[in-house]
């Protein structure tokens, strides 16, 4: 059957089941509860369950628990539904891979792909359902912790990193085994909360909006997303989660997106607390007349619903509409024909097959930001390896970590000890992640005296990153800083490796080390994939998606600003810079070395014009000048010069990952689809404006050194 005729078909037998029930069933479906209904207090949940008050749950990881519910819930609710069991299974699921940040890093959507299908099939065998993934916010601001949730701070990256997450978890077509429905999160500009800080207000324009922030959105909803999640924050002025024009007006009618829209979880109370709702009867009134179907998570629409529904403050047609989509979705995933999960199948657990996964994603997402000649690692009698992260095993997992298992994470030890087996490596941590304690680093220096070379591991704690993790000091905690210090005094060759999930400032330790390689979070596969790329086995090819800052007074800083009146050449005193500090960031976005060198030679346009709808095919040879076979990442800005409104100073519109062996080139090609080039205007129209433009064939988004022209005609 065709998907479109599934949809339908799945849709005309909710249509008949919706007929058969009662109001306070059909409310039930829009309401989704946490693990505590089950649990804890069972007996006061009865009545739920008699009365079909449940349509989702969220985060129960226990298939046997999610049979028993579904039993009970099938048995005794009037119409026997089952719900539909979601989790936030974001960068794996029992299997971890790489934050979504570092998978960005890989520039390989492709990859992302699998990680997710993987992430969806392990769940699926669980009992999950539905995804609270991919987050698809763009983030310029480090200082918000959840930067390490999305794909970084371009836009058309997290578009293809969108599209990529939502195939990965749903296939091809919604219902397929082993997926999961996918939620495009969170509805939206949640990643420009005003100074980082989570939870805070949104004030923007709307063709910024439109432009920056609305992309990723359109394309998961294109790729066929089946849900999205509402914001927590205001976006000038009225809070996401209540917003008409955002879920209704754009969401629905403007991107034409057909699944449900679920809260994030408690946004519909905590709209008491923006001063726009009464109370959260209010609340739950204003949401869902807003366009939220369902409620994450708890009683508010049970309570009052059937009142306001009497009283003709919400319309049961409204009522009808929400539940039929979230029945459609219930019957094309064929929940409703089977909802029983095999409580005996493990063997997509940890699978072989996903481990290599795992390991590969997190070799390239690894940066190598600085390098001296030191990496890949020669041949090394004895090497120390000190600081906290040597044999850590459960921050290296990442936040959002799902059901991960803190001892199957393969350590920075254990892999280096497996690829350097000739080696004598001696560990000693240090100091830990948390506190002030820094008793053991003398030990971790004399350790660090006797050997060849030290390879420093340290990072942020888990905690420190994710939900709720806003903070304003982007640094390591003192005693790394002092290990790091102390380290550097020796003389011997130190390789700095960094385990982070958002961008620091790491203009002090530069100096004091050959090489810093940053490995984010890598997820399971951890030491295997460190110790393959400091040995050269995995050429490290990621490249940064989020500028690092010289300094915390730098935020914002991103690549893709406006083109301001005064911009900063330094040719005067009054120009748009700082007089303590450069404007460009320490390491920008696109940037990472490699173990070997990279020509760009022989670019050519296939034509320097265009018309509105046409498309620039340039082509370029990719020349590998080192002793190292290797992926380049070669990245395409353009520039347009002159608008009816003011446009960034370099957007990235492409770009190829080349795999080229130590000595050969390649010929490859990006195009430039003229379409791309369409941005908001004042007056909130879409198009392309014709004009002249400047195109970069680049490195990073600070490289000028090829740099073409060419008009739209
Ligand atoms: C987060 C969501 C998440 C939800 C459920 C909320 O606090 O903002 O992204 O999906 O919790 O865990």
């Amino acid at each position: 059957m065709s998907e479109i005729s599934k949809f339908e078909n799945a849709r005309r037998r909710a249509s008949k089941l919706l007929e058969k029930m009662t109001l306070t069933e059909k409310i039930g479906q829009l309401s989704q509860f946490g693990t505590s209904i089950y649990s804890d207090d069972h007996k006061a949940f009865e009545d739920h369950f008699a009365e079909g008050k449940i349509g989702s749950y969220l985060t129960i990881r226990d298939r046997k628990r999610i049979n028993e519910i579904q039993s009970e819930l099938v048995e005794k609710s009037p119409n026997h539904i089952p719900a539909l069991f979601a989790d936030d299974v974001i960068h794996g699921y029992k299997t971890t891979f790489p934050i979504p940040l570092a998978q960005s890093c890989s520039w390989d959507p492709e990859m992302t792909e699998k990680c997710c299908a993987i992430s969806a099939k392990e769940a699926y065998r669980d009992g999950i359902r539905w995804t609270f993934a991919p987050m698809v916010d763009i983030a310029r601001d480090p200082r918000w912790g959840r930067i390490m949730e999305g794909y970084g701070e371009d836009t058309f990256l997290c578009r293809c990193f969108a599209r990529a997450a939502v195939k990965g978890y749903q296939g091809n077509e919604i219902g397929e085994k082993d997926r999961l429905l996918s939620c495009m999160k969170h509805f939206i500009a949640y990643g420009a909360v005003v100074g980082g800080k989570d939870y805070n207000s949104v004030d923007m324009s709307m063709q910024q909006l439109y432009d920056i922030y609305l992309p990723p959105f359109r394309e998961g909803i294109d790729a066929g997303a089946a849900t999205v999640m509402t914001a927590f924050n205001d976006l000038n002025g009225v809070p996401s989660t209540a917003n008409k024009m955002l879920l209704t007006d754009i969401l629905r009618k403007e991107l034409g997106f057909k699944g449900f829209v679920v809260s994030d979880d408690g946004a519909v109370e905590e709209l008491v607390n923006h001063g726009y709702a009464e109370n959260e009867g209010d609340a739950g009134k204003k949401a869902f007349n807003a366009g939220v179907d369902m409620l994450m998570s708890g009683d508010i629409f049970n309570d009052h619903f059937p009142e306001f529904v009497k009283n003709g403050e919400i319309s049961e047609e409204k009522i009808n509409e929400s539940v039929l989509s979230i029945l459609t979705m219930k019957f094309l995933i064929g929940l409703m024909d089977d909802w029983k999960v095999d409580e005996n199948e493990d063997t997509a657990f940890f699978a072989p097959e996903h481990l290599s996964a795992a390991r590969e994603s997190a070799e390239h997402s690894f940066v190598l930001l600085e390098n001296d000649g030191v990496l890949p690692l020669g041949k090394h009698d004895k090497i120390a390896l000190v600081g906290p992260m040597a044999r850590n095993k459960r921050d290296v997992m990442g936040p959002w970590e799902c059901v991960g298992e803190e001892e199957r994470t393969v350590t920075v030890e254990e892999g280096l000890k497996r690829v350097f087996p000739e080696t004598k490596i001696s560990v000693c941590e240090g100091c830990d992640l948390e506190t002030d304690d820094i008793s053991g680093i003398c030990e971790a220096v004399e350790i660090a005296k006797s050997a060849d070379l030290v390879i420093v591991a340290v990072g942020q704690r888990h905690g420190t990153v994710g939900e709720a993790a806003s903070t304003t000091r982007l640094r390591l905690t003192p005693p790394q800083e002092t290990l790091i210090n102390e380290v550097s005094k020796l003389g011997k060759p130190v390789v700095l490796l960094l385990f982070c999930g958002r961008p620091l400032v790491l203009t002090e330790y530069r100096d004091k080390a050959n090489a810093i390689l940053c490995v984010w979070y890598p997820g399971t596969e951890t030491g295997n994939a460190v110790a393959n790329v400091l040995s050269g086995k995995h050429n490290p090819s990621g490249r940064l998606t989020a500028s690092f800052p010289v300094t915390e007074g730098q935020i914002p800083v991103y690549y893709n600003f406006f083109s301001t009146g005064r911009p900063a050449v330094g040719i005067q005193r009054f120009e748009a810079k700082y007089n303590d500090c450069q404007i460009e960031p320490l390491y920008p976005f696109g940037y990472g070395k490699s173990y070997t060198e990279f020509l760009y030679e022989d670019i050519k346009l296939s034509s320097d014009k265009m018309t509105e709808d046409g498309v620039i095919d340039i082509s370029f040879t990719v020349r590998n000048t080192g002793k190292h076979d290797g992926y380049e990442i070669v990245q395409l800005y353009v520039r347009d010069l002159v608008a009816s409104r003011v446009r960034p100073v370099k957007e990235l519109k492409g770009f190829k990952k080349v795999f080229v062996k130590a000595g050969e080139s390649k010929r490859e090609t990006i195009s430039l689809k003229a379409k791309e080039l369409a941005f908001c205007h004042t007056d909130m129209t879409f198009s392309v404006e014709k004009g002249d433009f400047k195109l970069w064939v680049a490195k990073n988004a600070l490289d000028n050194s090829n740099e073409f022209d060419f008009r739209v005609v």
